[in-house]
């Protein structure tokens, strides 16, 4: 028998309203809900080829074999798969992103996004969007949001222990607003403290937690609202309240993603909005600055942030499209 092959692309995203902390039960169920966008400039490309030949499954990421966490993380989403479709074939996973892994640009979103999405087609299975997003959930919580494109919302799990699926969905398209973000990248390596880890420091030792899962709620509906009224200037100061809060809760508890540069381009941004631009932050699991802007701003985003010792790059991003089945050769 031959084998049965898949694959799939995925963009990344951004959280606007963000996801820090999970319920206190198993399944990676977050304890807050999330509002992303989904960024059409981080992509990730993935093929899945299942074998009756093979011994055990395999994982390949940027030309580089993977072990440990990595490999183990990527066979746990397929044994999910295998128990639920009755297969028992291993695969063979390939994958390829166009952003440093494991750097806080969300590369575990696009990855188990286009993980589940390259596994699911190479089964052959008749599965819609929202289960495949619950499958890629249960492994990374961000990338739920990742099979759709636009402005995507997941839920806060229940607060009593279940199993039940649990999705995120599209509240707005692509072209819903022409707003950018552009990602300044402040160094290439993998972050310290993985989000799973720092969200479990942060529920046990931070005085702050239980204000941030109090607080939460509240800064998604204001984002939810302001973007139902395309108001930039609400959605992004909300945006920015969410990202400070969430790093407040995990600085007090010694979760520090800042670098010098972080800090430096959050007073740039904070400049530049002195001075009548509106530009506004977020930053995630790592040291990059994501900011939103106006595409008639972002020239002048790029200027203030490019100068920053520590910034390596900037990327510019549109809200991009959800995630979608390829040609396994686009792979390569
Ligand atoms: C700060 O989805 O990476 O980016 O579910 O443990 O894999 P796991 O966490 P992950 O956490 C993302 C945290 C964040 C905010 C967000 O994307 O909502």
């Amino acid at each position: 028998m031959s084998a049965r092959v898949g694959a799939a692309l995925a963009h990344s995203n951004i959280a606007m309203s963000k996801y820090w902390g999970k319920r206190p039960y198993p399944g990676n169920y977050p304890a807050t809900p999330s509002l992303s966008m989904t960024v059409d400039a981080l992509t990730t490309r993935t093929r899945v080829a299942f074998d009756p030949g093979l011994p055990r499954d395999t994982f390949e990421l940027g030309g580089q074999k993977q072990t440990g966490t990595a490999l183990a993380r990527v066979s746990d989403l397929l044994d999910r798969l295998r128990a639920e479709s009755g297969t028992l074939e291993f695969a063979e996973v390939v994958s390829k992103s166009d952003f440093p892994a494991s750097a806080g640009l969300a590369s575990s979103a696009s990855g188990f996004a286009a993980l589940a999405l390259a596994a699911v087609r190479a089964l052959g299975l008749d599965w819609d969007l929202g289960r495949v997003s619950d499958l890629a959930r249960r492994s990374s919580a961000s990338a739920a949001r990742s099979l759709f494109g636009g402005f995507v919302e997941l839920p806060a799990g229940p607060t009593e222990a279940t199993t039940a699926p649990l999705a995120a969905s599209a509240i707005a398209p692509p072209g819903h607003v022409d707003w950018k973000l552009v990602v300044a990248v402040a160094g290439e390596g993998a972050k310290p403290v993985g989000s799973s880890a720092g969200m479990e420091q942060t529920g046990k030792a931070s005085p702050y937690y239980d204000a941030w899962l109090a607080f939460a709620p509240r800064a998604h509906a204001e984002l939810v609202e302001a973007l139902a009224a395309r108001d930039f200037a609400r959605f992004g100061a909300a945006a920015e309240e969410s990202a400070l809060a969430m790093h407040a809760s995990a600085l007090a508890a010694g979760v520090v993603y800042f670098s010098g540069a972080t800090i430096e381009a959050l007073s740039a941004v904070r400049a530049l909005r002195s001075g009548g631009v509106l530009a506004y932050a977020t930053m995630d699991a790592g040291p990059h600055v994501k900011v939103l802007c106006r595409p008639s701003d972002a020239a002048a985003v790029v200027a203030a942030l490019r100068p920053i010792p520590g910034i390596t790059r900037t990327l510019e991003a549109r809200p991009g499209e959800g995630a979608r089945p390829i040609d396994p050769k686009e792979v390569g």
